[in-house]
């Protein structure tokens, strides 16, 4: 049987652009080299797109790779060469997106990928950008009766008016301590934990340099319990897993520098806890359109031992000791064939609805 051609595509125009490169040589190292031709489809920090051909290395595939670009109509020839550039047209048959952040989890990669008709890992165009949206998020969850922590949602231009004002009457309504956060954000950036109300507007202005619109919400004294979700119609949920970062909160720092964050798989917690985070996770991901993947994290309250959901990762850290795969390598699923099944979802969607009408045929 032929090969199927993957295109693997990572890097991205996001501060997440490095954690994208670890998570890419993971799933390279791991896609079965007698099921897959793999081709590399780097996009670099201006948000170029270049092509390495099967055996390249990442690094070599995004600074010397071949400029492509993707036209968004469906073309036999996916990736055509930009200009006159060398090198011929190249037919992929599925993608294989871990670009984190923005241009890449939100939609946007998803919807030139629809329009190009090609099939691709993971959530659609609605699912990507609602999931990646903290705020719309925390709205459709809260509808499907999910609990989440009590938030407020603060615009750009509240901030230029009076931010002191806003500061105090926030820090009123949710009390101490707070997170101020983007709402679109990833890898703990721009976000700040604060204990004095003094501190809110200048973390609330550090904040609008990720984006135009943030949340603040009441910080809980918690575990932090994640949980994977694998499948597109009727997803399954894996072993619950939990974060220990060594620092006050799972910063930045605490991810991907301080190596003595601990990744406990599973978590310790009891059958009954277990099963009410893994019922939680799947509604969940069906609340906000998810297919393919999703990495569910959740809030554990110490006090009370109640569950809300802090966030869902349309596509999480991908690196062997990511919590992702080690999470469905616990579960009985190995990280090569976890990728397997991926690519099969990825097929199946594709195909489900390549089959819906495009035409209104009366009668
Ligand atoms: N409401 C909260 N209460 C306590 N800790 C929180 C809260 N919100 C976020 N955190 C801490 O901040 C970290 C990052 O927040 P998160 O919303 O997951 O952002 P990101 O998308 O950048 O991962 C969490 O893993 C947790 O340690
Ligand atoms: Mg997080």
């Amino acid at each position: 049987m032929a090969k199927l051609r993957v295109g693997l595509v990572y890097g991205g125009r996001s501060v997440e652009h490095e954690v994208s490169l670890q998570s890419a040589t993971s799933i390279l190292r791991n896609l079965d080299p007698s099921r897959y031709e793999v081709w590399l489809v780097a996009i670099d920090h201006d948000g170029r797109w270049r092509l390495g051909a099967p055996g390249t290395s990442l690094e070599t595939a995004l600074a010397r790779g071949v400029p492509v670009q993707l036209p968004a109509t469906p073309e036999q020839n996916a990736l055509q060469p930009v200009g006159a550039g060398p090198g011929a047209p190249v037919a992929l048959d599925v993608l294989f997106p871990i670009v984190h952040g923005h241009g890449g989890e939100d939609g946007t990669l998803q919807g030139l990928l629809e329009l190009a008709g090609l099939p691709y890992v993971g959530s659609g165009v609605l699912g990507s950008a609602v999931q990646m949206d903290k705020e719309v998020s925390k709205r459709l969850l809260v509808q499907a009766g999910i609990p989440v922590t009590p938030w407020r949602v603060v615009h750009e231009q509240e901030l230029a008016r009076d931010a002191k004002g806003v500061a105090v009457r926030i820090a009123d309504e949710l009390g101490l301590p707070l997170f101020v956060k983007p709402a679109n954000s990833g890898s703990s950036v721009g976000i700040a934990k604060i204990k004095d109300v003094k501190a809110l507007p200048r973390a609330l202005a550090e904040a609008t340099r990720y984006d135009t619109k943030l949340i603040v919400e009441t910080g809980l004294d918690a575990r932090e319990i994640e949980v994977a979700v694998l499948g597109n119609e009727e997803p399954e949920a894996s072993v619950p897993g939990e974060i220990r970062p060594r620092r006050e909160w799972y910063d930045y720092e605490a991810k991907y520098v301080d190596e003595s964050t601990e990744l406990l798989v599973p978590a310790p917690l009891s059958d009954e806890e277990s099963e009410r985070v893994r019922d939680l996770a799947l509604r969940a991901f069906r609340a906000l359109e998810g297919s393919g993947l999703g990495r569910v994290d959740f809030l554990m309250e110490r006090a009370t031992g109640a569950f809300y959901l802090n966030e869902i990762n349309s596509l999480p850290g991908f690196t062997e000791v990511s919590m992702y795969p080690r999470l469905w390598e616990a579960t009985g699923l190995p990280y090569p064939q976890l990728l397997d099944r991926l690519i099969e979802l990825a097929l199946a969607r594709h195909a489900r609805r390549s089959k819906l009408e495009t035409l209104f045929r009366r009668g």
